[in-house]
C-alpha cells in the first residue's frame, strides 16, 4: 500500500463518499420520471435487473483496478496494459479506415475525431479508458454544475417565497426566466463550483469524507422528512401506485435500454469516480460488500425519492407527465398547495443540491487525482486549475441554456463540421456523455478487466478482505447444503466470483454495445 498516499478512514467513510458520488440529480431528478414514464414498478424491475447484471459487475471491475494500483484511472490502466495488445491495435485501426470512409462521404470533422480516436487507440493502448475517465469529469461538471446552481437559486428563491405559484403553467414560465437570466446562471454556476473547490482542497479525509459524513445524513433526513409530508396527503396513494404499480404494457424496448442507461449514470460508472475513491481504500476492506451497500443506498434514495414527489403531485391534483420538467417546473406549484409550501419546498431543492453536490465533488476528485499523480501537482494547484478548465467550459453551457445565440460563433463551427442539432450546447454535451462516453468507457472497463488483465486477477484482488466473494458457493448456498461436511466438489462449481466473471466478459460487453448502438441510431 502507498503510505504516502491518502486513504479513508475507514469503510464507513468510504461507503458514505462513494455512496454519495453516486446518490445525485439522476436518482432525485431522473429516477422518478423516467419510473413514472416507463410503466412505474414494471421499469423499477428492469432497472434492478440492470443494476445486478451490469451495475454491480462493471462496478467490482471499477473498485478492483482502483484498489490494486492505488492510483488514479490513467495510472491504473497504464499499470496493467499489455505491452502491445492486439485487440487495442485492431480497434485503433478501425477506427482510422472507419475515418477515411466518412472522408467519402464528405464528414470531414467526424472523420478527423474517428481517425484521430484511432491514432490515440493504437499509441495508448488499453491507457486510452483511463484518459477517457479524466475527460469525462470535465465534461459532466460542466453541466452537471449548471443544474447544481439552479439548485441554489430555487433554495433561495423557495426561503424567500418567491416561488409561489398557482399553476404549472406559472412554475414553468418562473423557471424559463430564471434560467434566460444568464448573469444569474453563471453566478449561480460558479458559486455551485466554487463549493466543490473548496470541499476537494481539503482532501480525502478532512474534505471529501468529513462532508459526505455531514451531508449523507442530512440528505436521508430531508429526503424522509419530504417523504413522510408528501405520503400523509390526503390522496397520496395514487401517486404511490402511479410509481410503483408494474404497467408491463408501457414498459418498450427504449424503457430496457433507458433503464440500463440510467443504471451507469447513476452508480457513476465509467466515470473514474469509482476507480479513483478505491485507490483510496485500504487492502482489509470488503469491496464485494461495499459494492451492494453503494448500490442499495442508491437505490433506496432513488425509490424514496419517487414516494417523496409523486403522492404530494397527485394529491395536490397536477399531473406527472412533465418528464424532466417535474423537478423544476411541477413541484414548485405543488408544495405551494400545501400548507408551509414554501418550507417543504425549500427543503426539497437543499436535498437536490447536497445530492448534486456530493456527486459534482467526487467528479472533481477524478481529475484532481490524475494531476496529483501523474503531473505531482500539489492539491491546491490540481483543484484551482481544474475547477479554471471546468468554469471556462461550464459558463457555455449557462449562457447558451435557452439557445445558442449568446455563442453562435461555436454553434456554427459544431454545425458546418459535426452536423450538430443539439438545442444548445448544454443539452450537446450531456448527450455527448450519456450516449458516447459512459458507454464507451463501461465497455472499455468491462473489456480490460474481463479479458486483458483478467478476471482471474481481478477476482483475487476482490477477494482480499471478501472472503464471501469467492467463497460463496451460490448452489450449495441455495440448496441448503452450504453447511454439509459431505457436499463435493461439484457445488463449488457457481461462486458468486464465477457468476461475476461470466457478467463482465459476455453479458456486460453485450449489453452495453446493444444499448449504445441502439440509443445512437435512433
Ligand atoms: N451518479 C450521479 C447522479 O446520479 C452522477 O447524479
Amino acid at each position: 500500500m502507498d503510505e504516502k498516499r491518502e486513504h479513508w478512514s475507514g469503510s464507513l467513510g468510504f461507503i458514505l463518499a462513494a455512496a454519495g458520488s453516486a446518490i445525485g440529480l439522476g436518482n432525485i431528478w431522473k429516477f422518478p420520471y423516467i419510473a413514472g414514464e416507463n410503466g412505474g414498478g414494471a421499469f423499477v424491475f428492469v432497472y434492478l435487473v440492470c443494476i445486478v447484471m451490469v451495475g454491480i459487475p462493471v462496478m467490482l471491475c471499477e473498485m478492483t483496478l482502483g484498489r490494486a494500483t492505488q492510483k488514479n484511472p490513467i495510472g491504473a490502466f497504464r499499470q496493467f496494459s499489455p505491452r502491445n495488445s492486439h485487440l487495442a491495435n485492431l480497434i485503433g485501426v478501425s477506427l482510422i479506415f472507419a475515418g477515411l470512409a466518412l472522408l467519402c462521404f464528405r464528414q470531414f470533422g467526424w472523420a478527423a475525431v474517428l481517425s484521430l480516436s484511432g491514432l490515440l487507440v493504437i499509441f495508448y493502448g488499453w491507457t486510452i479508458v483511463g484518459i477517457l475517465c479524466v475527460i469525462i469529469p470535465f465534461a459532466i461538471l460542466s453541466y452537471y454544475n449548471v443544474v447544481g446552481g439552479w439548485t441554489l437559486g430555487y433554495i433561495y428563491k423557495s426561503f424567500a417565497q418567491e416561488l409561489q405559484v398557482g399553476a404549472v403553467k406559472d412554475a414553468g414560465k418562473l423557471f424559463e426566466g430564471f434560467i434566460l437570466d444568464f448573469r444569474w446562471m453563471i453566478g449561480l454556476f460558479l458559486g455551485f463550483t466554487l463549493l466543490c473547490a473548496l470541499i476537494v482542497i481539503g482532501g480525502i479525509r478532512k474534505g471529501i469524507e468529513r462532508w459526505a459524513k455531514i451531508l449523507m445524513p442530512i440528505l436521508f433526513i430531508l429526503l424522509l422528512a419530504v417523504m413522510l409530508r408528501s405520503l400523509t396527503l390526503t390522496g397520496a396513494i395514487g401517486g404511490v401506485k402511479f410509481f410503483l404499480k408494474p404497467d408491463f404494457s408501457k414498459l418498450s424496448s427504449e424503457g430496457v435500454l433507458t433503464a440500463l442507461g440510467h443504471a451507469f449514470f447513476t452508480l457513476s460508472l465509467g466515470m473514474g469516480i469509482t476507480i479513483t475513491f478505491s485507490s483510496y481504500m485500504s487492502r482489509d476492506q470488503n469491496i464485494f460488500l461495499s459494492a451492494l451497500s453503494i448500490v442499495f443506498l442508491d437505490t433506496l434514495v432513488a425509490i424514496l425519492a419517487g414516494l417523496a414527489i409523486f403522492p404530494a403531485v397527485f394529491a395536490m391534483n397536477f399531473k406527472p407527465d412533465k418528464g424532466a420538467g417535474l423537478a423544476f417546473q411541477v413541484l414548485p406549484a405543488v408544495f405551494n398547495a400545501m400548507p408551509h409550501g414554501w418550507l417543504w419546498c425549500g427543503l426539497f431543492f437543499l436535498l437536490l443540491c447536497i445530492a448534486a453536490l456530493t456527486s459534482a465533488v467526487a467528479l472533481l476528485e477524478v481529475a484532481v487525482s490524475y494531476f496529483m499523480d501523474e503531473r505531482k501537482w500539489n492539491r491546491p494547484k490540481a483543484v484551482w486549475v481544474c475547477t479554471a478548465v471546468i468554469a471556462l467550459l461550464g459558463i457555455l453551457s449557462a449562457v447558451s441554456i435557452a439557445s445558442w445565440d449568446r455563442i453562435t460563433w461555436l454553434h456554427c463551427w459544431l454545425v458546418t463540421a459535426f452536423n450538430v442539432d443539439s438545442a444548445n450546447f448544454f443539452d450537446m454535451i450531456d448527450n455527448l456523455c450519456t450516449n458516447w462516453f459512459l458507454p464507451l468507457s463501461g465497455l472499455g472497463i468491462s473489456l480490460f478487466v474481463g479479458w486483458i488483465w483478467g478476471t482471474r486477477k481481478a477476482a483475487e484482488e476482490i477477494r482480499r478482505g471478501s472472503n464471501n466473494f469467492a467463497d460463496v458457493h451460490l448452489i450449495a448456498l441455495l440448496a441448503g447444503l452450504k453447511d454439509d461436511p459431505s457436499h463435493n466438489e461439484s457445488y463449488h462449481v457457481l461462486t458468486l466470483a464465477s457468476i461475476w466473471g461470466i457478467f463482465i466478459r459476455f453479458v456486460a460487453p453485450v449489453a452495453i454495445t446493444v444499448a449504445f448502438i441502439w440509443m445512437n441510431a435512433n
